[in-house]
């Protein structure tokens, strides 16, 4: 199995018009019109495609489901039929939902920490511009998208069911970490994973139980540190929580900070994250604190279990 990018993100607000604030005036990502049949959804593209995410409006504020690309129908059926083989339970995507997202056949599961993925083939690229509002030139993701819209982290309380879940569909070891963990005075761990591309992750696993809004963070990548710099300034005049301060990964090497989304989950905004030659490569373990400096994290309240 193939799992090939981190194609989309679809998010559910209360309020989408924070996020169209946020998306345009704080990340500099260019709104798009979506398909009629999404009435009051906000989407914003990066890139080549269409469009990267979906912010849809409801009742909570979370993320909804991660979209991952398939590199082909092969490979997709192939994941199709593992996930039935493992007795998971799927849900084939309708007509509508394959056209409003713009691909030719989509699957949707959980994984074992009940978080959910679209798993889909056939994703478009519409080659018109992304006119950035604030200017940034470019996001980070490859030629014709090719390194997905980011990386996502995800909460896994069963850390190493979910691990092999996301293994054996296809994804491979980046990195291992543990961080401390105040409330408990103990440590989780963080399983970073990669899809077949040279970002050093798609996704990353939190060894906790739950997170506000579903999510731990997200990452896009902008491509000069004046843009990580601008982004910052623009989130102190708007009195956003900076989540972490700037600073430098070891794993990624990506220098960034972290603010507050509308949804009460952060994202990441940084620049010069490495590229990756899986062949040569062997997974690592960071014993240190996962930053040559900066980061120094304000974490929210955790929800009790
Ligand atoms: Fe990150």
């Amino acid at each position: 199995m193939n799992i090939h990018s981190l194609g989309y993100a679809r998010i559910e607000s209360a309020d989408p018009s924070r996020w169209r604030d946020f998306g345009t005036q704080v990340l500099g990502l260019m709104e798009v019109q979506g398909p009629a049949s999404e009435q009051g959804t906000v989407y914003f593209k990066m890139d080549e495609r269409p469009w990267r995410f979906a912010i849809c409006p409801g009742s909570e504020e979370r993320l909804v489901c991660a979209g991952w690309e398939l590199g082909s129908a092969s490979d997709f059926h192939d994941a199709t039929a593992w996930l039935k083989g493992q007795s998971i339970a799927t849900q084939s995507g309708s007509t509508e939902e394959c056209q409003e997202r713009g691909v030719r056949e989509l699957l949707r599961c959980q994984d074992p920490a009940g978080n959910t993925l679209e798993l889909y083939w056939g994703g478009g690229l519409d080659f018109a511009p992304m006119i950035s509002p604030l200017g940034v030139s470019h996001f980070v993701t490859g030629d014709e998208g090719s390194l997905g819209l980011g990386h996502l982290v995800l909460p896994a309380g069963d850390l190493e069911v979910t691990h092999r879940f996301y293994r054996e569909l296809g994804f491979g070891d980046s990195d291992y970490m543990e961080v401390p963990n105040p409330q408990t005075g103990g440590a989780d761990g963080i399983r970073f994973m990669h899809a077949d591309n040279a970002r050093h992750h798609s996704v990353a696993l939190y060894g906790v139980p739950a997170w506000p809004g579903g999510c731990v963070h997200m990452m896009v990548e902008v491509p000069t540190v004046d843009d990580v710099g601008r982004c910052l300034e623009r989130v102190g005049e708007r009195d956003i929580h900076v989540f972490s301060t700037l600073g430098r990964h070891s794993n990624d090497r990506m220098l960034s900070f972290y603010m507050m989304t509308p949804s009460g989950f952060a994202m990441e905004y940084g620049c010069q994250g490495r590229l990756m030659d899986w062949d040569s490569y062997q997974p690592s373990i960071t014993t240190g604190r996962g930053s040559f400096w900066g980061h120094a994290f304000q974490m929210p309240e955790m929800p009790a279990d």
